[in-house]
């Protein structure tokens, strides 16, 4: 997969400082299964959103009020009746527009500019590098100073938009407390989507960006002690980030399957309360 040692030379890990080491690796433990579950995992998320997002069915119970977090916020006028918690400001779609395409550039970007993320799929699809002490294949490295990679560096604003998006989850999770007819209901459908919104907070706020953010560019900690505590509390959270960001994959697919299912009439929500 690497080039050869004679046509890299000066670049990498053949530049002239370095060992002289003509192998990709010394490492004899499975060091690629890490990168290649991780690519199995990535792309699997990926096919499931793509194909939930553009196929327009199953996304909304009119009975209890659930919406599939893919489709949220639904503003067009495309979207099933209900459905749009905040209007149809947007007349009707072709289908090759997601009803959820408000958000969907911005999730996309917070999660691809996710430091997490960034490692994983450096590691994973870039081969850049594969592995600690596994050479990558590229003959030249600029990191993140060129586009597209420079990007990456305002993903403390996808951060902001991830906070709004968040917000709009709450509200779609709390209004899905409704009852066939009226009134106030509770259901299995509600716990999965309340436990999505936790997670997704929980996400949200161990990001990097979060814990720079509460405590970042401060002389003295011992000055602004209220800060200081919730920066600890967000540095604890932060140390599950990489966790916190394959649970949120996770738990986005089964509040989706689930919603579907149960829109689809393919299984009845488990009602508690109305
Ligand atoms: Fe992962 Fe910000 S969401 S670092």
């Amino acid at each position: 997969m690497s080039a050869p040692a004679t046509e890299r030379e000066k670049t990498g890990v053949f530049s002239p400082g370095r060992a002289r080491i003509l192998v990709r690796t010394f490492r004899r433990d499975r060091w690629w299964l890490s990168p290649l579950l991780t690519a199995v995992g990535l792309s699997a998320f990926v096919i499931y959103a793509t194909i939930r997002s553009f196929v327009r069915t199953a996304y909304w119970v009119e009975d209890y009020h659930y919406l599939t977090p893919f489709y949220s916020p639904c503003l067009s006028e495309s979207c099933v009746p209900g459905s749009s918690h905040f209007g149809t400001p947007f007349p009707e779609l072709p289908m090759i527009i997601p009803l959820g395409f408000v958000v969907l550039p911005f999730l996309l970007g917070f999660r691809l500019t996710c430091y997490y993320y960034r490692k994983a799929y450096y590691r994973s699809f870039w081969f850049s590098p594969p592995a600690c002490a596994v050479a990558e294949p590229h003959a030249k490295y600029s990191g993140e100073t060129k586009l597209p990679l420079i990007i990456q560096n305002a993903h403390r604003y996808f951060f902001y938009a991830a906070v709004i998006v968040s917000l709009i989850n709450t509200y779609d999770a709390l209004t899905a407390f409704h009852a066939k007819g009226g009134g106030f209901g509770f259901g299995l459908g509600n716990v999965i989507l309340i436990g999505n919104v936790v997670l997704l907070w929980v996400y949200t706020i161990s990001c990097h960006s979060c814990r720079h953010v509460t405590g970042g560019r401060l002389k003295h900690f011992s000055a602004h002690p209220v800060r200081y505590r919730i920066w600890t509390q967000v540095s604890k959270l932060n140390a599950r980030h990489m966790q916190f960001a394959w649970i949120t994959l996770g738990t986005l697919v089964l509040t989706d399957f689930y919603i579907m299912l149960v829109s689809s009439g393919t299984i009845s929500d488990l009602r508690f309360i109305g």
